[in-house]
């Protein structure tokens, strides 16, 4: 029987990560099945449970219970740890295991893909919840001149700095505070993109050269890509690469190999532009 391995989320609908995992699992000669379950909002750990009895080997969490997961798992990595979520669960002999890739993923995908190296360099991280979270550790691990974290909330900013070992120059503040700042890298962790929103970030804050990255994807630029372009940066980035390159940390935790991801990314750009084309 294949192993089985899922994705919990509210919504979960339109999540890549069965088209993404299926593919790695065909590239690495896998056996396993990978779904995506739709957990009520008040019955996430219950569907855990129950996809553990049906014999489940490990999962993904997405939006609304990383948090959850975090306190459901029994051991949590470092990096768990410091993000106070978890996004990947391993179920063992010794119970569950919760770990969080999405930091890795975005250090993979700049480094990797973009040819991006933050070290040295003004970081901007916009937003200070649980996206924000997964994120902070390494990038702080990348050794950046100075990472500001900005918030609509300036008190969950300046908490969530507060909240880690100071080894660069590390602080949080409102969007207010960034004018007459700028930065070597803007990186938009914020759902404001899901609503089609922007954080209200006072113009110039990109440096010349800049990185503006958005942890969001969807269908064409997303409003902070927009926002960043017409403000003159030219390298611009979607949350895609960072989407396929933690579900490939994810599986190489679960099956011990690291799939290629660079073809899967290819696969799903050409979904995306086949979508827009048919609406
Ligand atoms: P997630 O787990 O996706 O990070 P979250 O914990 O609810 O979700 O955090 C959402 C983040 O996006 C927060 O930083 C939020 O700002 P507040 O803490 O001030 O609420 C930010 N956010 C959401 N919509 C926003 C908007 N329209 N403009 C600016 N920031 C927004």
């Amino acid at each position: 029987m294949s192993d089985r391995y899922c994705v919990f989320g509210n919504p979960i609908g339109h999540s890549r990560s069965p088209a993404i995992h299926a593919a790695f699992a065909a590239q690495c000669r896998q056996d396993l099945i990978y779904e995506a379950i739709l957990a009520p909002r008040d019955g996430f750990v219950d569907a855990v449970r129950s996809f553990v009895a049906g014999s489940g080997r490990g999962a993904n969490v997405t939006v609304p219970f990383k948090e959850e997961a975090c306190l459901l798992a029994n051991r949590l990595t470092d990096r768990a740890k410091v993000a106070g979520a978890v996004n990947t669960l391993v179920f063992d002999g010794a119970g569950m295991l919760g770990d969080n890739t999405d930091g890795y993923g975005l250090l993979r995908d700049l480094t990797l893909n973009l040819g991006y190296q933050a070290a040295g360099k003004r970081v901007l991280l916009l937003g200070a919840g649980g996206a924000a979270r997964g994120v902070i550790g390494p990038l702080l691990d990348t050794r950046p001149a100075a990472l500001v974290v900005a918030n609509r909330t300036a008190d969950r900013a300046r908490d969530l700095a507060q909240r880690l070992p100071v080894t660069t120059s590390l602080r949080g503040c409102d969007y207010a505070e960034l004018a007459g700042q700028s930065f070597d890298l803007v990186i938009n962790a914020t759902s404001a993109s899901l609503g089609g929103q922007l954080p209200p970030l006072p113009k110039g804050i990109f440096a010349a050269d800049s990185l503006a990255y958005d942890m969001m994807y969807g269908q064409g630029q997303t409003p902070f890509l927009v926002f960043a372009g017409s403000q003159g940066v030219a390298r611009l980035a979607d949350g895609l690469g960072m989407l396929v390159e933690q579900a490939a940390e994810a599986f190489r935790i679960w099956r011990g190999i690291r799939p290629d991801t660079k073809p899967v990314m290819a696969m799903l750009r050409v979904a995306e532009a086949a979508t827009s084309a048919t609406r």
